[in-house]
């Protein structure tokens, strides 16, 4: 299984996929990772472990529609089976989701429909959900909107801030996306409406 990573920031989840294949729970090869950001940590790291990194600086195209011309150059030169979104911070173009069509994954920290955008912890804990989580989901043209693949669920605790919330939802999230791979790689698939059904 080939997997393109991209991502904007951090890179846990990018590091949580690369050790899974390193241990051998996933047989796949990451083919290549992209940023979009220069102070992007993922892509500091992905250079250090010695995978083929880019940095497509997306401030440094006229449009954005030319960045993302460049993220598919990169993209159709190294040939995924899947793209990882772990952690991108950019809106990806129709036309992008429909040439990789249930090819795209993402990572979102809720329970998917509750708390899709940003801050989704944080918009959890303001709501007063006991029972939060995330949600690993094929992208379609709608934000945080496509078919299920995963998703694991935490408690959300009374003396809950932000980040400790965030940090309980992390753990799960590198275990939610490695699960996901693995359930794409060794089970048989389908699509029924906006089930993703495994056999
Ligand atoms: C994660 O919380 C993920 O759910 C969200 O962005 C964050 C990325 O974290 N989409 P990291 O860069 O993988 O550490």
């Amino acid at each position: 299984m080939r997997l393109a990573i991209l991502l904007s920031g951090r890179g846990s989840n990018f590091e949580a996929i690369h050790k899974a294949i390193v241990d051998r729970k996933v047989n796949a090869e990451i083919v290549c990772l992209i940023s979009n950001r220069p102070d992007a940590p993922g892509l500091t790291r992905a250079r250090q472990l010695g995978l083929s990194a880019h940095l497509l600086d997306h401030q440094k195209y006229p449009t954005r529609a030319a960045h993302e011309e460049d993220v598919l150059r990169v993209l159709a030169e190294a040939e995924p089976d899947f793209i990882c979104l772990a952690g991108y911070m950019r809106l990806l173009s129709p036309a992008f989701i429909a040439a990789y069509s249930h090819r795209i994954l993402n990572i979102h920290p809720s329970l998917l429909p509750a708390f899709p955008g940003v801050d989704a912890q944080a918009q959890a804990l303001a709501y007063g959900a006991k029972i939060s989580g995330c949600t690993v989901h094929f992208v379609d043209e709608n934000l945080d909107a496509g078919p299920i693949i995963v998703q694991r669920s935490v408690e959300v605790r009374d003396d809950d801030s932000v980040d400790t919330l965030s940090a309980r939802i992390l753990e799960q999230e590198h275990i939610a996306y490695v699960e996901a791979l693995l359930k794409l790689k060794t089970r048989d698939w389908r699509i029924e409406g906006r089930r993703v059904l495994f056999r």
